[in-house]
């Protein structure tokens, strides 16, 4: 039977019970929901992809145990006893690792166990015959031995150097590609579990890389790498859908990251804990940047708000954009934060890149946009992505108006526009300054890397972040 029609024949059932019995409505009477046999791919895989998979993927094989593909999962890991015995779970090592005595379970490692519900489940699927109903289209195709193959540049949704002018960071599909900064060449190609990556951020001292992105429709995942190992050191699903924007708090010890729930997280990258959760907007939140002093998180949405949290006690602190009804005009996209003083620079559906200070020093009046500093002259278009450059004297912007784009580089003190660049061949989703602010990288839609002297807009390079086989088939898009 299809999920809805199941759905909806649950809901009714409960209804029924409900009214010939309410006091029964959730007693031994009604009916479990799951007298149809188990899915693997509907019921059991969300519960691996949430609780296991972050330590058991190719890029990350704790106990050389690889479950994100059916016949590894089954196959079992180093200890070479199989971990999945169809029709027989009490041989199968991998309900043995979940089973709870004192409350405690060998697996998931270090975290609280399945819940019993989850346990018969995985339990009863092993026992029906541990059958394979995952759609050829949703199993997992690449990993770091197994690279993507392009036919056409992928869609570029961000670009970031790293502090130590070394390697810029591109999103591909299913990969991150990191680029010696100068353009020379790769230097890593980083295969995780997401189709799609949202943000690719560096640590601040360049040693780690931060991914959000995920699976539409299936998860939103975290994923951290170690740049000089290339390797996997944390990886987190949240969600069903893609998560965005990662930034890091300034001891590289926390990300913070939005959600299309409306909820801003950070997780601390030692210990996988999560120390943040607010949901203070109402609609998906595209970006988040923490203070000078990592004290407080900054977000910004699709509700068009831009939003200030502290982050120890985890609460909301102020709207920073105007609450006057019908003063915001569009979503927020994008934002970054001077690096040295608690100003904020966020770029929208309004075209218009603006500077807002953090903290409101004076009582709030209806009608005010109290805390914006300035705002720029304003671009074709949507605003996709704004930048500061490491001395925090100038300010990136880059935009999309139908499929055209326009980069701009603005005088941070008074909003003077400095150079324009014109991309008529290519909306632009992301921009950023390298460390010593000589050169721009901006990239989008039609997936080249175009990166500009920032003194007068020349396009120094323009080149696609990955090989492209054969460019007569267009994919990925
Ligand atoms: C935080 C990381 C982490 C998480 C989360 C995790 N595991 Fe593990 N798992 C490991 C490591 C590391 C090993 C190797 C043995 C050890 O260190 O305990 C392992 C070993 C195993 C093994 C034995 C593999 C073999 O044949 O040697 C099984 C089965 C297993 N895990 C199942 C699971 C299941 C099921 C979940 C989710 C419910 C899960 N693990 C979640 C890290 C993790």
């Amino acid at each position: 039977m299809c999920y809805k029609k199941r759905l909806i024949g649950y809901l009714l059932g409960s209804l029924f019970i409900a009214i010939q019995s309410p006091t029964t409505v959730f007693g031994a009477e009604e009916k479990p929901v799951g007298q149809d046999p188990v899915s693997y791919y509907r019921d059991i895989r969300p519960v691996l992809q949430e609780n296991c998979q972050g330590c058991h993927q190719p890029a990350k094989r704790g106990g050389g145990y690889v479950m994100t593909n059916y016949d590894q999962l089954v196959q079992g890991g180093e200890s070479q006893e199989k971990a999945v015995v169809a029709g027989n779970p009490s041989i199968s090592s991998l309900v043995a690792q979940i089973l709870v005595t004192d409350g405690k379970a060998a697996m998931p490692k270090d975290a609280d166990p399945l819940t019993e519900d989850q346990i018969a489940l995985i339990t009863r699927w092993i026992e029906e015959g541990a059958d394979d109903d995952t759609p050829e289209s949703a199993k997992p195709k690449f990993d770091m031995d197994h690279p993507p193959v392009y036919h056409a540049p992928p869609v570029i949704t961000s670009v970031d150097f790293s502090s130590d002018g070394k390697y810029l960071a591109v999103s591909g599909y299913h990969e991150v590609v990191l680029h010696h900064a100068d353009g020379s060449g790769l230097y890593a190609r980083l295969v995780g579990l997401s189709e799609r990556i949202e943000s690719a951020v560096f640590s601040p001292d360049s040693s780690f890389l931060a991914v959000t992105g995920g699976s539409p429709g299936r998860m939103g995942e975290l994923q951290v790498w170690n740049v000089e190992k290339k390797e996997l050191i944390l990886a987190q699903t949240f969600g069903y859908d893609t998560i965005y924007g990662a930034c890091w708090s300034k001891d590289g010890q926390v990300v913070g990251f939005g959600c299309p729930d409306t909820t801003v997280r950070a997780i601390s990258i030692p210990t996988g804990e999560q120390v943040f959760f607010n949901g203070a907007h109402n609609n998906w939140v595209l970006d988040v940047v923490f203070s000078v002093e990592s004290d407080h998180l900054i977000s910004v949405s699709r509700d068009r708000s831009m939003k200030l949290y502290k982050l120890d006690t985890q609460r909301f602190i102020d709207n920073i954009t105007s609450i006057t009804p019908g003063a915001l005009k569009g979503g927020l996209h994008s934002v970054d934060r001077h690096p040295s003083k608690d100003e904020l620079l966020s770029g929208g559906a309004d075209g218009t890149p603006k500077i807002y200070r953090m903290i409101r020093d004076k009582a709030r009046k209806i009608g005010d946009d109290f805390n914006l500093i300035r705002a720029f002259p304003a671009m074709p278009g949507r605003v996709f992505s704004v930048a500061f450059s490491a001395d925090g004297n100038r300010i990136v912007a880059g935009s999309s108006y139908n499929t055209t784009g326009e980069v701009r580089i603005y005088n941070y003190a008074d909003a003077k526009e400095l150079v324009k660049i014109a991309v008529p061949e290519s909306s632009i989703y992301a921009v950023g300054f390298s460390p010593d602010g000589k050169t721009i990288a901006a990239a989008g839609y039609d997936g080249y890397v175009r990166l500009i002297q920032a003194a007068d807009g020349t396009v120094l390079k323009k080149f696609p972040p990955v090989e492209i086989e054969d460019q007569t088939v267009a994919t990925n898009r």
